[in-house]
Formats: C-alpha cells, structure tokens, sequence
C-alpha cells in the first residue's frame, strides 16, 4: 500500500483506488506532488510545474532551486517564503516564529498506531499500513513526525501530526495542523457545512475565489455552526461524476478547515486545531500530538466519496460493538413530557411503549437535584427519588417488569449556579478572576482541563449508572465555552486550556465506555452541536438535531450524511409539525429511530400505526445501518428530496420519496443508481423492473406521488 522509493527519494500512497504521491528534495524539504485518482508510476518530479517567480524567494543559488512559494509543499513550514497558510508555526526561545523542518527519517510498519488520550481511527496490522516521517528543525531541536495511515481497499488516508521539543529551551506551538494538502487541479468549489442549533450542517456550496476562506468553530465545541469537514471538488462535479476531495477532522474542539487559493491558482487545504485559541508550551523533552484527519478522494463526485467516509467510519471508527448490532427502539420523555414527569406517568408512557413493540424507554433531563426547569442542579447527580417515587434501581426495575430496556440523560460538563456542586466548588466552574462569567442556558461549564473535575464526574456518572440497571446513556453539552481559562494552570499554559478541556472529555468518556461497555452512549449538544467524528468514536449515534420538524430533518440529515453513517443519526418520530404522521416515520427511518412524544396523548389512530412502524424498522434497519447511502435529490434546491440505501450486494434496496410541497414542476421518474443492471427488483406490491431500467430509463412514480407525502419503496432481487 505504501511503497518509497529510495533512488527518488518518493513516496507513494496507494489508498484503494487512489494515489498520493509526495517526495524529498536535495534540500529535504518534503514536496507534494500529487493526490487523486491511482497512477501505476509516481514518477512525477520531471513533469513538476516549477517555475521561478518574481517576489517569490527561493534557497540556493539558482533561481531554479526550491521556492517554497512556487513549489507544493507536504507540511508547509514558517517564515521563510511561503506565504499560504503553514502547516507549523512554533514560537522559539529566540522569540522568532520562523520554523524550518526538514526531512530526517521514515518507518513504514503494518497496522496504525493509537494517538495517546485522542479519538482516531484503528486497524489491524493486516487491515492497514502506517508511514511515519521524522522531521527536525537544527536550530530549535524541534522534530515533527507526520503520520499517514492507509487502509486496505479505501479511499481515505488517516493523518495525524506530533511534535517533540529536542532542545534545551521551552518552545511554543502556536499551529500544529493535522493536515496540509497543496491541490492543482485548477479552480475548486469548497462545500461546507454551516448552521446554526435547530438547523446543523446545511450543505452549502461555493467556487473558491483567490484568496483565503476558513471554516472554524471558536466556540469550544466542534459547534453547530459549522461541521469541521470540507469537500474541495470540481466545479463540474456532482453526486455521481467528477473529482471531489473529503477531509474531516476526528476532534470535538476548536477548529480551522483553511483554504487559500494562491497566485499559481493552486488551492491548500491546512485542517487542524483553530491556531487562534491555541498555545502550547513545549518543555524539553515533551511532545504534543495534534488530532487525527481524514482524508478522501472520489473520482465519482460525493456519491462515491460518501460511501468511502462511511466504510471507514463503520470499519475503523465506530465503536465495533455497535457497527451491526441493532439498535432498540426508544421512546424519549424529554419532547414527550419535558420537566413535567413523576414514577405514574413515565410508568404509564412506558406501559403504551411496551405494548406497541418500542424497546426502550429514556428518561432525559429533570431527574435529579431538584430540576424541574433549566435553572438549576447541573452537577449535583443525584436522584430526585420524590419526584421518581423511589430509587433509580426501583424505577428502572419496574420499567424493565413492562418488558423495555432503560436509559439515562446526564449533562456532565455542566454546572448551575444554584447547585450544591457549585457551591462547595465554585473554582471548578470556567472562569477570569475579576471578570463576570457569562451565562448560557443559566448555566457554566466545568473545567474539564482539571484531572480531579474529571475524577469527581466520573465517580458521580458511576454510581448513578451503578445503582441501577442501565442500557443507554445520553450525553448532552447544552452551551458554547466563555472565559476559557484554568485557575491551576500558569500563565504560559492558558493557551493549552481549550484542548485541554476536549482532552478531559475525551478521558471522562474513555473511563465511562471502559466502566460500561455494554451501555449504548449516544452524544448530543442541543441537538447536533457537536456532532463529528471524535464523539463518534465513543457513541455510535449522535442526536443529530433539536429540531424534529420532518421537512427540516431533510436538509439536516442530508448535510450530515456526506461523511457520517446513517446509523449515527438520532433521529425520532415527534409531534413536531411537518405533514403527517406517516411522513414523520420514513424520515426517522433514515437515521436511528425512535419515538419522542407522549404515547398517551397521541390521535388513536395514530398510535396504533406505531406496531407496524416498528415492524418495518425491524425488517429494514440492516440497509440504512450497513448498506450505501445515495442522495438522489437535494432539498437545498429540488422541489423532492430522495434517497436510497442499497445494500451492499445490491440484492435489496430503499427508495425514500418525500414531497414537501405540491409542484406540478417536479419528477415523474427517478433514476436510481448504485443497483446490478442484470438483475430484476421487486417492490412491496409486487412490481418488477430490470436493474438497468431502474437505472437509465428510472423509476415511474405512481400518479399518488403529486401528493404532498412521503413514499418509501422496499425492493428486492428476485
Ligand atoms: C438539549 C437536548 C434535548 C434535551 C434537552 C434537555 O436541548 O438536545 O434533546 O435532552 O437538552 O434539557
């Protein structure tokens, strides 16, 4: 998979159908060449497109020696010449920033190696192998080891970046990137995924002009605002045709996706921790190691990219528990009763859930300290047994006597103001002294940089969860970070702090997942503000937003599925308006599925779709959870949104329609791609169509489709 070769000093990385190639220059700078579609030769350097530029300054004596502004470079370094974004910017004890590495040594060894106290993809040695690249600057002593992952038969390289201070002086990083890609491919469109809570990951499309573009969250969390994954592609590019590139972080922080295109028209992506919040002091002898960052090339457009990030995801990311295991269908007490619940009516929501085939019953917020409203209690884990009517265990118990699993909401990195936590430990909350603390929600969040904030989280989360029996667990983070600054840390370390939080999460996390390994953990933060791939590696499902609306769950779950899995969408049915009751069911389908409202107040005859509905989940989850995804339409701009998971030996498939307005503008056919031309499909009423006619000729909707509703079609090979 990884091959050098040592008389031109070139790397080549053969990632399923794709080639990265870079190489060594006589000066050991290391120099991109090239990344896209599989090349049999890497032999690149003599077709290189260098040509010496006026303003653009160059080592040795010859203009046609290396110009780090002309030449593409694998990690751009600092300050001497190359004016696009550095991949490295380290602050010396001289004072300068200017930051020179050059190549020292390389391993290339079978498997990945885990990345200490972060998140990251995993392989077996058979599975993957993994280049590692020594670096050094002479004069700092600072060395750089740039890793690179590639995994048998995928189109993703796994990247991630550390750094080890050598010299006898403390060093400041001030930029670590997990990743820097020099494309030239000539003008690239940029797709990102901004939002905002109530509306997450909305696919937005743009052609990059010169000039510089970030997309960042500085809000301490990888944020609602925008996902930290990017997709550079051809302007031509679509869901089935063109070259597309996917990168993604595997980090819950603070980030920054910049892309500059330069003078030359060539486009760099750097994608790594946000350098604005990020300091960190380097001791002798100590190293740092920075987030890991995927990345992808499609020849195909997003379509094929898509199916590249789930595999991944799916192989070598999610926890493997839960890749194929089902997961059960819960009904939620939060948009079902809010604070208002005690013993009787939970106890009753769970007698109509039994009784309708759902699996499990969640109680979410208001069930300890003394909240009944979000004012209060945050950090005091304790059970409210007034308002349960006894201990946790007792309620679980007698849940588990109707038949339904068990699970708990817990908001660990939160505290209130009135709370005994706070009160006996107000220097546990994020704070400046002699600054106000903001508020969000009413409340502060923890300083999770503090070991013995994560000590006490994880002995209350413990007992809790101890005490009784307990088979989900849902993790919510309901603000954004202010006054990001730790009361045990010297002044050259407050610019560690915001990593060091994730760090602490990532710790909590890890000893709970470790404690608990058969409790199903889905993340959550108001929705879908943090949902990327380093909670994904320890929940396998993320609510995916706040809002249940069925029509503003299209554009949501459509921004979200270019690079997670469907099966890690929290997705539930609710009472959210958004067209009918049946229409609110295929959408849910889509992700993880569930209920969140009160059975017991429901239309009667809607409750009693919900048997069917849990049937047809039990009959056809295994294609969203394991099968490819294809996006058909887009709701950003088609008047249907449609989509389909075929499964992955293309036996068997599903079509999902949905019309959310009457425009007689629209489709009488769809074509649907990703099916075996030669084999004949049948639908649920018995219909039969060959392969290929469902593919070129499409897929007739029937005359009921100019009503405004959703359709979901169940085929099979015959
Ligand atoms: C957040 C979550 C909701 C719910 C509430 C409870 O908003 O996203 O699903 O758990 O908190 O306060």
């Amino acid at each position: 998979m990884i091959t050098f070769n040592a008389a031109t000093k070139t790397f080549h990385l053969n990632a399923g159908d794709t080639s990265y190639i870079f190489y060594i220059d006589g000066d050991g700078a290391i120099v991109h060449l090239y990344y896209g579609p599989h090349l049999e030769s890497a032999d690149l350097i003599p077709l290189q497109d260098y040509r010496p530029l006026a303003f653009s300054p160059y080592h040795g004596e010859a203009l046609s020696t290396h110009s780090p502004d002309v030449l593409m470079q694998e990690y751009p370094i600092h300050g001497i010449g190359d004016y696009s974004p550095s991949a490295v910017v380290v602050r010396n004890a001289q004072g300068n920033d200017i930051t020179v590495l050059r190549y020292v040594s390389h391993t290339i060894a079978p498997g990945k190696p885990a990345l200490s106290g972060l998140p990251a993809t995993f392989a077996k040695a058979d599975e993957a192998q993994t280049l590692a690249i020594l670096m050094r600057d002479d004069l700092t002593g600072l060395e750089v080891t740039l890793y690179y992952t590639v995994f048998k038969d995928l189109p993703v390289i796994a990247r991630s970046t550390s750094a080890t201070n050598r010299g006898s002086a403390a060093i400041t990083l001030e930029k670590l990137a997990s990743l820097s890609v020099d494309f030239t491919d000539g003008p690239l469109d940029l797709c990102s995924f901004p939002g905002a809570h109530a509306r997450e990951r909305q696919f937005q499309r743009e052609r990059l002009p010169f000039g510089r573009r970030v997309c960042e969250s500085l809000r301490g969390y990888s944020s609602h605002q925008m996902n930290p994954a990017v997709i550079l592609c051809d302007p031509t590019a679509t869901e089935t045709a063109g070259r597309a590139y996917g990168a993604l972080l595997v980090y819950s922080g603070n980030f920054a996706a910049e892309v500059d295109v330069t003078q030359l028209r060539r486009t760099r992506l750097t994608l790594g921790i946000h350098p604005q919040t990020f300091r960190w002091h380097l001791a002798p002898g100590e190293t740092f190691q920075a987030p890991e960052a995927l990345i992808g090339c499609s020849d195909q457009g997003f379509g094929k990219l898509t199916h590249a990030f789930h595999d991944l995801m799916r192989q070598h990311l999610l926890p493997p528990k839960w890749v194929d295991t089902p997961r059960p269908i819960l009904v939620n007490s939060w948009e079902a009763m809010f604070f208002n619940f005690n013993r009787e009516k939970l106890l009753a929501l769970g007698k109509t859930a039994a009784e309708h085939g759902i699996e499990m019953l969640v109680l979410d917020d208001g069930w300890f300290g003394h909240r009944d409203d979000d004012t209060t209690s945050l950090g005091d884990w304790t059970v409210n047994t007034a308002k349960l009517g006894g201990t946790m265990a007792q309620l679980s118990d007698d849940i588990h006597a109707l038949g339904l699993k068990f699970g708990l909401w817990f908001e660990p990195e939160m505290v209130s103001e009135d709370s005994e936590l706070f009160r006996a430990h107000p220097e546990w909350a994020l704070q400046v002294p002699g600054r106000t603390r903001s508020l969000g929600r009413h409340q502060m969040v923890l300083d999770l940089s503090r070991p013995e904030v994560v000590d006490y989280l994880y002995s209350a989360l413990e007992s809790v969860v101890a005490s009784a029996r307990i088979e989900y667990i849902k993790w919510d983070a309901n603000r954004h970070l202010t006054e990001v600054a730790s009361a045990t840390l010297p002044p050259e370390r407050q610019g560690e702090v915001f990593h060091r939080y994730i760090l602490g999460l990532y710790d909590l996390h890890n000893r709970l997942v470790k404690r608990f390994p058969e409790i199903l953990f889905e993340g959550c933060s108001g929705g879908g503000g943090r949902f990327d791939a380093g909670m994904l590696y320890y929940c396998p499902q993320i609510w995916c937003s706040d809002n249940t609306n069925c029509l503003d769950r299209l554009a949501i779950q459509h921004g979200t599925s270019f690079f997670y899995p469907c099966s890690t969408m929290g997705a539930h049915v609710t009472v959210s308006d958004g067209l009918d009751f049946d229409t609110r069911f295929p959408v849910a389908l889509a992700g993880t599925f569930g209920y969140e409202l009160d059975l017991n107040q429901m239309p009667p005859e809607q409750l009693a779709k919900i048997p069917e509905q849990c049937k047809r989940f039990h009959e056809l989850h295994h294609l969203v959870d394991q099968g490819d995804y294809y996006r058909l339409t887009s709701p950003m701009t088609d008047s249907v949104t449609a989509w389909m998971h075929v499964a992955k030996d293309q036996r068997e498939f599903l079509l999902t329609c949905v019309v959310p307005i009457r425009d007689y503008a629209m489709y009488t056919r769809l074509r649907l791609p990703g099916l075996d031309p030669s084999l004949t499909y049948e639908d649920d009423a018995g219909n039969r169509y060959r392969g290929d006619v469902l593919m070129n000729y499409g897929f007739p909707l029937p005359p009921e489709y100019w009503s405004v509703k959703a359709f979901l079609w169940h085929f099979t090979a015959i």
